[in-house]
């Protein structure tokens, strides 16, 4: 009797399971397209992506709705909310994801959009901004109805067929990128166009809009603009990639990806000792918090002077536990030597440590940072797991830092478990998690580090979930 019950049961629970595993196309092109962009898609859009999941062509369907191939028209949600949404909390020690678009997360949105190696992204001379004309330098001017007198332009012929009334107004402007000037009547009034004149605004042509200022190595307005002003991050006109080198840093040495972006220096060389860039880059890009990487086993000659040696009277405390992160994260902080964040601005001081790196002499035989080497004593030990390239153990700068960072195993499956967790909305914790996120590692690399491949592959793997 009992063993009838027990097949009984065996046969009702796999006939359930059956049941849930049943998906049908349409269901899951609705589940890939909310994964994927964090918005409900329309009627029309599912109509498009059904028979695409239905023909197994996943893959393909995840790339329309993030390219928004027609009649896809989520104004670019992949990246305004899916990985805005990701890369906020890596720019503030809150973690928070309701913070403005900044230079870093832009950078972020472009490099995945552009689908350029994103193991260069803690090193590399890039930044991500909006490109249009200002009216500094003679590239752009606005007129009622008087044409202007712009050298080697006939205004009568460049402007003709755009029937202006009277009131309304357009604009001359030196298309982007080359000599060729255009004409175009804009929506803006007089007054608007005269206060955008004034600030060092930004017009984007193509879209006849303004944002509110070009200026990104002070302010974060410039990327706030286009946040409050909702605008498409996918539309590669408007959002292009520059050198920091011309906008944010005059020295090329200050430049390191993302960890020298306005945004990163806002949020961690502010105050502080400049160790938390070293500890919140371990975290966000290696996914090891401090606790995990901790290790008291290591060498602790680059402690500085301001970690007591005998905390509460006891140098047992000290061995045992301060010395598990400070031992390696002293020693790499050196990076950061020369950067600080001051009146709105990332500052880099070639050959001139800031004070911050040295205050608070507890300890006179701690180590004084004279320069900008670092070295990773984590290399041996627990923390070898993190898969670091074999040659590098230290270097000078934040360039070569970030290069070292951006080369670890650690560094690439940690990029995997984000996308995942990020697009399946939970927790990798279970083995079958463990597992996709290898396979996904390994595609990843394969990829030449795509990350929007890595999306769209993460979106995937817990499609059927
Ligand atoms: C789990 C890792 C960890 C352990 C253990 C640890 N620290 Fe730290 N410590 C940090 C990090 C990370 C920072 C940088 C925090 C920041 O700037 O946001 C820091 C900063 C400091 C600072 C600089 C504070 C400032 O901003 O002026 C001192 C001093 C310090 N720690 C002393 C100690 C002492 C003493 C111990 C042992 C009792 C200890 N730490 C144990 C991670 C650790």
């Amino acid at each position: 009797m009992s063993l009838i019950l027990f097949f009984l049961l065996v046969f009702s629970f796999s006939n359930l399971e059956a049941q849930a595993l049943q998906h049908t196309s349409r269901d899951l092109a609705k589940k890939l397209y909310v994964s994927l962009t964090g918005t409900q898609p329309s009627a029309a859009e599912l109509n498009f992506l059904e028979p695409k999941i239905q023909a197994g062509q996943k893959a393909q369907a995840a790339r329309d709705i993030i390219d928004q191939l027609p009649p896809i028209n989520n104004g670019g949600a992949f990246y305004s909310v899916t990985i805005k949404d990701w890369a906020t909390p890596k720019f503030n020690k809150q973690k928070t994801t309701l913070a403005p678009l900044n230079d870093g997360t832009a950078t972020i949105i472009g490099m995945i959009r552009d689908e350029r190696p994103f193991n260069t992204i803690l090193y590399q001379d890039v930044m991500y901004k909006a490109t249009g004309v200002t009216f500094k330098g003679g590239q752009l001017w606005y007129f009622d109805t008087v044409y202007p007198v712009i050298a080697g332009v006939t205004p009568s012929t460049l402007c003709s067929g755009l029937g202006l009334t009277a009131g309304q107004f357009k604009i001359i402007y030196t298309v982007p990128g080359s000599a060729v000037k255009a004409c175009q009547r804009t929506k803006f009034t007089q007054v608007q166009l005269v206060a955008a004149r004034d600030i060092d605004a930004l017009y984007v042509p193509h879209k006849d809009l303004i944002i509110e200022t070009n200026l990104v190595a002070t302010t974060n307005r410039h990327y706030e603009s286009i946040s409050e002003q909702g605008l498409d991050l996918s539309d590669s006109k408007l959002l292009v990639s520059q050198s920091q080198a011309s906008k944010l840093h005059t020295s090329i040495a200050a430049i390191a990806g993302l960890m020298s972006s306005r945004a990163y220096g806002s949020a961690y060389f502010f105050a502080g000792t400049n160790r938390a860039p070293v500890a919140y880059a371990i975290e966000h890009f290696l996914c090891k918090d401090m606790e995990e990487i901790n290790d008291t086993t290591i060498e602790d000659n680059r402690n500085r002077r301001d970690v007591d040696r005998s905390p509460g009277g006891s140098s047992t405390l000290y061995k045992n536990r301060c010395v598990g992160c400070h031992a390696g994260m002293d020693a790499m902080a050196g990076a950061f030597a020369y950067y600080d964040y001051l009146n709105g601005k990332v500052t880099y001081t070639p050959g001139n440590v800031v004070t911050k790196m040295n205050h608070n002499a507890l300890f006179s035989a701690g180590y004084v940072t004279g320069n900008d080497s670092w070295i990773n004593y984590w290399r041996v030990g627990q923390n070898a797991a993190l898969g670091w390239s074999r040659d590098v153990t230290e270097g000078i700068g934040a360039t070569s830092f970030g290069r070292m960072l951006a080369d670890t195993e650690a560094f690439h499956s940690c990029m995997a478990k984000q996308a995942y967790e990020k697009v399946c909305m939970k927790k990798a914790s279970a083995n079958e998690d463990i597992a996709r996120i290898t396979r996904l590692t390994a595609a990843y690399k394969n990829s030449n580090f795509n990350m929007k491949s890595l999306f769209i592959n993460a979106a995937i793997e817990c499609l059927e979930d």
